[in-house]
């Protein structure tokens, strides 16, 4: 199967689990990136009705209005029953690194407040340790340079990626980290002066992942 295919199979497996369970009084969490683009295109499809959804990113909001899909202000919300998203890597403990889209800071938010994270990925994205994968870290774009310098110490090799977020900050991918734990570097990285977020989500990881095996079959498993 070709890697949408893939991200769509996952989607719809996901979709279809949490679709028996909604309720009327629902907000959902949204989150970014293509695998999650699958999603929405399944919750507009459904006859399903929720109060709506908080979304991670500009792109997602686009996308969930596009549908008629109320999108509600964070700050409005008291509860968000599920959030489901993608991410770069998936550890065996189920911490991840997110942010590859750049919506690490509104994902980390709603991730924070939602009752349940579930996640869907492709298995390329399991790893034994996270840090192959380049380190998202969102900084006030005017302490970039002291930002990278302290990651810079701590052994990471920070490259500034161009653009900024939806909020305004830069970011900078963070090559070169030997993440054995998790929990530990999130908050080392979140430290720093300066730093908005970093894409280590290990104190909000997900309680379930979805994972499309590369054959199309999907494994549903629960966290540790
Ligand atoms: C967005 O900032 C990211 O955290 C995404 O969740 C992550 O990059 C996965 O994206 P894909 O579903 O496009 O692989």
């Amino acid at each position: 199967m070709t890697p949408d295919e893939l991200k769509q199979r996952v989607a719809e497996a996901a979709f279809i689990y949490l679709e028996q369970q909604f309720q009327t009084n629902w907000v959902l969490g949204i989150g970014t990136g293509s695998t999650v683009n699958c999603f929405i295109d399944c919750l507009a499809r459904s006859s399903q009705t929720f109060v709506g959804a908080v979304s991670s990113s500009v792109q997602s909001t686009d996308k969930l209005k596009a549908y008629n899909i109320d999108v509600l202000d964070i700050n409005d919300v008291s509860a968000v029953m599920v959030y489901i998203d993608g991410a770069d890597e998936v550890d065996p403990t189920f911490a991840l690194i997110k942010g590859g889209g750049g919506a690490l800071t509104r994902e980390k938010i709603v991730a924070s407040i939602a009752h349940r994270f579930v996640c869907i990925v492709d298995e390329s994205k399991l790893v034994p340790r996270l840090g192959e994968f380049p380190v998202p870290v969102e900084v006030l774009p005017l302490a970039s340079r002291a930002v990278a310098a302290q990651l810079g110490s701590l052994g990471g090799h920070p490259k500034l990626r161009s653009g900024l977020t939806d909020n305004g900050n830069c970011i900078l991918d963070v090559s070169g980290l030997e993440i054995d734990e998790p929990e530990y570097w999130e908050r080392i990285i979140n430290d720093i002066p300066g730093v908005v977020t970093t894409g280590i989500f290990s104190i909000h990881r997900p309680q379930e992942i979805f994972v499309a095996r590369a054959d199309g079959n999907i494994d549903h498993r629960m966290g540790p």
